[in-house]
């Protein structure tokens, strides 16, 4: 059965102190509640690099938190100045790890080459990737989102084994929700998730199709929540803005 995700993309926010007070505030509002959501929910916490060993250390021994990071290299080690590479991220006790979220994309000229091979060294040190793909508001404005998302499948994941593609988590974010207060509609997003699910189903047969997470992600906050965790193709959420907010953050994860 797949998991139901909640995942708090903190992107670069937050100092430490504030850091250590999320994290703290997240376990005692847990505390409060007798039960997860369900026996297959997940909720992940993505800080920043400086924080991430922070953030293990204060979750052990604590197995209703899981840790992931932002981004990865995808050599395991070497003269690349400045980045972290999958190996690191394991050691350090890392779970998950965001690959190809658009403002990497955007920024950071990460293509689908670079993607594949990021997603392919994750999984070989044993981190869940949680593969970000999403169309920009002109390509959703000429209809052809799916080929879109259809073209950033095929080209960065669809090469994984069965066995590996497994470990993969898929988040669809429309570029033109990200951060912008404007989500896509339940429908919007179920008619993207189950495409999405379709085209898993195509490469890997139905049994991995339905064991597959697919979170949505883009200005979700505890008012949408509900009605988009309530669609059939949605497992969860990559949440931003709202992740940094203990009791926003803790009202999407019992929204499923
Ligand atoms: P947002 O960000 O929830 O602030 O829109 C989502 C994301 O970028 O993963």
């Amino acid at each position: 059965m797949r998991k139901q995700i909640v995942a708090g993309n903190w992107k670069m926010n937050l100092l430490r102190d504030e850091a250590w007070e999320l994290i703290n505030g997240i376990r005692e509002e847990l505390d409060n509640h007798t039960a997860s959501p369900s026996e297959y929910s997940d909720l992940v916490v993505i800080p920043p690099f400086p924080w991430l060993r922070d953030a293990v250390d204060l979750t052990r021994n604590e197995d209703r938190i899981s840790v992931g990071a932002q981004n990865c290299h995808y050599e395991s080690k070497g003269a690349f100045t400045g980045e972290v590479s999958p190996d690191m991220l394991s050691s350090a006790g890392s779970e998950y790890v965001i690959i190809g979220h658009s403002e990497r994309r955007q920024n950071f000229s990460e293509g689908h080459q670079m993607l594949k091979k990021k997603v392919a060294s994750a999984i070989e040190k044993d981190l869940s990737p949680i593969f970000c793909c999403g169309e920009p508001l002109e390509v959703r404005e000429e209809n052809t989102h799916q080929e879109w998302i259809e073209k950033q499948l095929n080209e960065s994941l669809f090469h994984l084994s069965n066995e590996n593609f497994q470990k993969v988590i898929i988040a669809y974010e429309p570029i033109w929700a990200i951060g912008t207060g404007k989500t896509a509609s339940p429908e919007q997003a179920q008619e993207m998730h189950a495409y999405i699910r379709r085209m898993v189903r195509e490469n890997y047969g139905d049994r991995i199709a339905k064991d597959t997470s697919i979170l949505y992600g883009g200005s979700v906050k505890s008012a949408n929540a509900q009605d988009l965790f309530s669609q059939e193709d949605i497992d969860g959420g990559l949440i931003g803005g709202a992740s940094l907010k203990v009791q926003d953050f803790i009202k999407i994860y019992y929204s499923f």
